[in-house]
C-alpha cells in the first residue's frame, strides 16, 4: 500500500493535559529556515558564532559493518570546514538527507527534531521493519527512553490521572509517574505478558473496581525482554489489545528498548546421571536478512490505524547508554506537542551525539544497521544461555528445587527473573504469626537481600518494580522475587554469582 492509500491519525488533542494546551509554540523555532537560507540577513536569533566553535573535527572509529564483518575497523573523520559535497567516501551527495552532519550545524541551535539526515535513516529504518498504517507518522529525537516517557507523561497526564501498567515495570517509570503524582493500576501478567482478561475486566467494571479513579488515558508496556520480568508479550495478544484500547479511547506507550535483543528459544538442559546436558544448539549467524526478520516480533505500530501508538526507541541497549539517544515514533500532532515540550526543556538532544550515531549509521547503511542487529542476537543467545545453563546446573548440584522457581526463559532482553518459595523457608509460619500477610514478603526479600550482599552478590528485588493496586492488591505471600541479568557479566562472575545464590537458598531453607 502506498502512503496515499492511508489516513491521517486522529487527533488526541481531548487527552493532552492542561499544561500541554497551554504551551505554545516556541517563536523563534519558526525563524529556523531562514537561518539556513545563506541569502538571507539573520539577525534574528542568538546563536554563536561558527568561527568560534574550538571543536574542528571529530575524528572516531567504529566497527565497519557493512559486509557483516566484525574485525574490520572503519575511520570517521567530519571536519570543521565539510560540506556536503565533500562527504561520505568522496561520493558527492547534494542532499543534506543522506550524508554526514555538518559541524556547524551539529554544535548549533537549531534542528531541535532532530538532524534531517539522522531522522531520514530512522525513519526508512522504521518503514522498513514495521510499516506504520498511517499517513501521518512522524520521528522525533530525544535523549532515550526515559525522557521520552518523562515528556508523554508532561504531554498527556495532569495529576490524579490514571495509566495503565503491566504489574511489573521498569523502577524508574514507576518513579516518573509517582513523581507527578499519577495513579497506576497494574494489569496482571503471565510468561507471555500482559492478561487481555484482566485488562478487559478492569476497564468493563472500573467503578466497581476502583470507584471514583479516573479511567485511564494511557497505558504502558515494555513488550520485548520486560523489565524485569524478561518476557516478551506475544503478538497473537496484540490486536486485541490494541481494539480493547481503542474502545476505551487509552493511549499506547510501547517502551521497547529490548526490541533488536530477540534471541531464539532456550531449552532447559537435561541431566542423565547427574551429567549435565546441554539441549541449545550454539547459536550461529543467521544468514539472510529475512529470515532474521522473520523472526522478530511485531510492534504495536503495524497495527495502529488510529496513531494511539507512541513507541519509544533508544540507542541505549545498541550503542550505549552514554550516547543518551533515543527516539519517539508517533503521529505528527503528538510528536509537535512534545517538540513544544523539548523547546523549553530539552532544547535538542546532544548535536555531537547525532553527529556520531549517524556519522556511523550513514556508512553502515540499513543493511549494515541490520547486520549490528543480528550480531547483538548471537552474543546475547550465547549469554542467556550461559546464564540460564548455570542457573539450573547450580539448582541441581544444590538440589534447591522445591525453593526456586526461574521464570519462563527470555526471548529477548537482558534480565531473568527467579522466585523464591519462602513459604518452604523453616521460619516462615513464625514469621507469618509475628509480622503478618503485609510484611512477610519484604522480610523475606531483605532478609536473602542482605545475604547475598554479604557474600558480595547483587540481585534486585523484586519489590523495586512492583506496581501495587490502589484498590485491592492482592500479593503472592508466597514467593519473592529475584531480577538478575546476564548482559555485562564475565562468564565466570556469572558462574560464581549463580553458585553462590544456590548456596545460600541451600543454607537458608535447610
Ligand atoms: C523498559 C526500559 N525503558 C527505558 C530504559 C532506559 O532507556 P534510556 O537509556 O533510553 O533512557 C530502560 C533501561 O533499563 C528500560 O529497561
Amino acid at each position: 500500500m502506498t502512503t496515499d492509500n492511508l489516513n491521517n491519525a486522529l487527533s488526541f488533542k481531548h487527552l493532552f493535559s492542561n499544561e500541554c494546551l497551554s504551551r505554545g509554540e516556541s517563536p523563534i523555532k519558526t525563524t529556523m529556515k531562514y537561518f539556513l537560507d545563506p541569502e538571507f540577513h539573520f539577525l534574528g536569533a542568538g546563536m554563536p558564532p561558527l568561527e568560534l566553535f574550538a571543536f574542528q573535527n571529530f575524528s572516531f572509529k567504529s566497527l565497519d559493518l557493512k559486509n557483516y564483518s566484525f574485525n574490520e575497523i572503519q575511520d570517521i573523520i567530519i571536519n570543521k570546514n565539510d560540506k556536503f559535497e565533500e562527504h561520505v567516501n568522496g561520493n558527492i551527495v547534494e542532499d543534506e538527507l543522506d550524508s554526514d552532519i555538518l559541524i556547524e550545524r551539529a554544535l548549533q541551535y537549531g534542528n531541535s527534531r532532530g538532524h534531517p539526515s539522522l531522522l531520514n535513516f530512522l525513519k526508512i529504518h522504521i518503514n522498513n521493519t514495521f510499516k506504520p498504517i498511517y499517513k501521518d507518522w512522524d520521528i522525533l529525537i530525544n535523549n532515550g527512553s526515559t525522557y521520552g516517557l518523562e515528556s508523554l507523561l508532561r504531554i498527556f497526564c495532569n495529576p490524579n490521572d490514571t495509566i495503565l501498567l503491566e504489574d511489573l515495570c521498569y523502577s524508574s517509570t514507576i518513579e516518573a509517574i509517582s513523581a507527578q503524582k499519577i495513579n497506576t493500576v497494574p494489569i496482571k501478567m503471565d510468561s507471555n505478558g500482559i492478561i487481555i482478561e484482566d485488562l478487559e475486566y478492569k476497564l468493563k467494571n472500573w467503578e466497581t473496581c476502583y470507584g471514583d479513579l479516573k479511567k485511564p488515558k494511557i497505558m504502558y508496556l515494555i513488550p520485548n525482554g520486560h523489565n524485569p520480568k524478561g518476557v516478551t508479550l506475544c503478538d497473537n495478544r496484540k490486536l486485541k489489545i490494541y481494539q480493547i484500547l481503542k474502545q476505551y479511547d487509552i493511549i499506547l506507550i510501547e517502551d521497547d528498548p529490548y526490541y533488536w535483543l530477540q534471541m531464539p528459544q532456550y531449552k532447559k538442559p537435561s541431566f542423565k546421571d547427574d551429567q549435565f546436558i546441554d539441549e541449545n544448539k550454539p547459536e550461529t549467524d543467521i544468514n539472510t536478512n529475512q529470515d532474521f526478520l522473520n523472526k522478530l516480533s511485531n510492534s504495536f505500530l503495524s497495527i495502529d490505524t488510529d496513531g494511539r501508538v507512541i513507541r519509544l526507541e533508544s540507542f541505549s541497549k545498541y550503542f550505549g547508554p552514554g550516547t543518551r539517544l533515543g527516539y519517539v515514533i508517533g503521529s505528527k500532532q503528538i510528536l509537535d506537542n512534545i517538540w513544544n515540550y523539548h523547546e523549553v526543556s530539552l532544547q535538542a538532544s546532544s548535536g555531537i551525539s547525532q553527529l556520531m550515531v549517524n556519522g556511523l549509521l550513514n556508512r553502515w547503511g540499513q543493511l549494515g544497521y541490520l547486520n549490528w542487529f543480528k550480531r547483538l542476537r548471537v552474543v546475547y543467545t550465547q549469554k542467556r544461555n550461559f546464564c540460564l545453563n548455570s542457573l539450573y546446573k547450580h539448582i541441581h548440584q544444590f538440589d534447591i528445587n522445591e525453593y526456586v522457581q526461574v521464570e519462563e526463559a527470555p526471548k529477548a532482553g537482558m534480565f531473568f527473573m527467579i522466585y523464591l518459595n519462602i513459604s518452604k523457608h523453616p521460619e516462615y509460619n513464625q514469621k507469618l504469626v509475628e509480622l503478618g500477610k503485609d510484611k512477610i514478603v519484604e522480610y523475606f526479600e531483605n532478609l536473602f537481600f542482605e545475604k547475598f550482599i554479604q557474600s558480595k552478590l547483587l540481585l534486585a528485588k523484586g519489590s523495586w518494580f512492583t506496581v501495587s493496586d490502589p484498590c485491592h492488591n492482592v500479593v503472592n505471600i508466597n514467593r519473592c522475587m529475584l531480577r538478575g541479568t546476564y548482559a555485562a557479566v564475565t562468564p565466570e562472575k556469572m558462574n560464581n554469582g549463580l553458585k553462590i545464590f544456590a548456596n545460600i537458598v541451600k543454607q537458608e531453607f535447610n
